[in-house]
């Protein structure tokens, strides 16, 4: 099978497309047929040799202290089971999965087996039917993230709510589930993005390049940071002012991404239902991938940026 494997850490040249043995599921597991996955911020963490030390230290703890120990890398998938092992019950050839893969990786490949129960190697569920196999995995990452860190909030109709850092994968998918609570949405973002994150439902835009600071008495109930802790700016640490108690005000940085599957099968009723619909960037072929790492890497997509591994659904 086609896959791309990491050999060692550096930049997005050190990624190389090779033909690999394809993988047998073990009793407990699912082989997916990979149809797409996608480059994330935490990919370039991954990938990387340039990144923040309070980043490096802990991912290379996980990953591999010299290179990858695992050299195919990558964290979200969607595609179709293949096979099952003798003991998994959850899924059945054919289901339309997607999922994140954790610290087990293995994303960038044409098959991927993984337990089909959730653990720190991964979750999987169904994907939203109406979505591509490109934009479920944006709706994986960006969902996961989301709900979780939004979920700190307690949401409640009418509730004022800011999303800063908007227009990034989990803030424009923040900004949908934090209107379908029923809050009334502030979106923080760039001026290239004001539009968009308008048409995503956000009652007002804030300009972080144009604004430093709230109106003074702009209060909050909550506010998520939804572009971690190494972006920042003035109208940031205005925007952390304005929530009363520090429960109030999350970064999606503060604690550990969770593989739930049940918060994957929300998201895909949320989908379905029509209520979050996943904002994708840009779509690269399975070859391109270290052009889809540069250009994630400069910190600027809107939404998420997806990979075509396969176009064919048949092996
Ligand atoms: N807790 C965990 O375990 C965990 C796991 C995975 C990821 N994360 C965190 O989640 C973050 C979000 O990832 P993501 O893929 O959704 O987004 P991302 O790719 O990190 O963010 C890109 C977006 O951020 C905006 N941006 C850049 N600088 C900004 C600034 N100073 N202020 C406001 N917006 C800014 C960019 O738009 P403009 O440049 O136009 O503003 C772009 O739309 C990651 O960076 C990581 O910190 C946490």
């Amino acid at each position: 099978m086609r896959a791309i494997v990491c050999p060692r850490y550096g930049g997005p040249e050190v990624l190389e497309l090779r033909e690999v043995e394809r993988p047998s599921p073990k009793d407990d597991e699912v082989c997916i047929r990979v149809m797409a996955t996608a480059v994330t911020a935490s990919d370039i963490f991954i990938r990387g040799s340039d990144i923040p030390l309070r980043f490096r230290i802990p991912m290379r703890l996980m990953i591999g202290i010299t290179r990858p120990r695992r050299s195919i890398i990558g964290l979200v998938l969607a595609g179709e089971i293949a096979s099952v092992g003798r003991n998994a019950v959850r899924f059945k050839p054919g289901d339309q999965v997607y999922g994140l893969t954790g610290f087990g990786l293995g994303a960038y490949a044409e098959y991927k087996c993984m337990k089909e129960t959730d653990s720190k190697r991964g979750c999987l569920a169904l994907k939203p039917a109406n979505l591509t196999h490109e934009e479920s995995t944006v709706a994986a990452y960006g969902g996961l993230l989301a709900l979780q860190f939004m979920e700190k909030g307690d949401i409640q109709p009418g509730q004022r709510v800011l999303v800063y850092g908007a227009s990034s994968t989990s803030g424009t998918t923040a900004v949908q589930y934090a209107k379908y609570l029923g809050a009334a949405v502030t979106g923080v973002c760039s001026t290239a993005n004001l539009d968009l994150v308008k048409s995503l439902g956000a009652d007002s835009v804030i300009d972080y390049t144009r604004v430093d600071a709230l109106e003074p008495g702009d209060k909050y109930d909550f506010v998520l940071d939804a572009v971690g802790k190494a972006k920042t700016s003035r109208l940031k640490e205005s925007c952390r002012a304005s929530v009363s108690g520090k429960d109030r005000y999350v970064s999606i940085d503060d604690g550990s991404l969770l593989l739930d599957s049940g918060r994957l099968a929300a998201m895909t009723e949320l989908v379905e239902a029509g209520h979050i619909r996943p904002v994708v960037d840009r779509c690269y072929p399975l070859e391109d991938i270290a052009e889809a790492h540069r250009y994630v890497e400069k910190g600027h997509k809107r939404g998420g940026v997806a990979v075509t591994v396969r176009q064919d659904v048949m092996a």
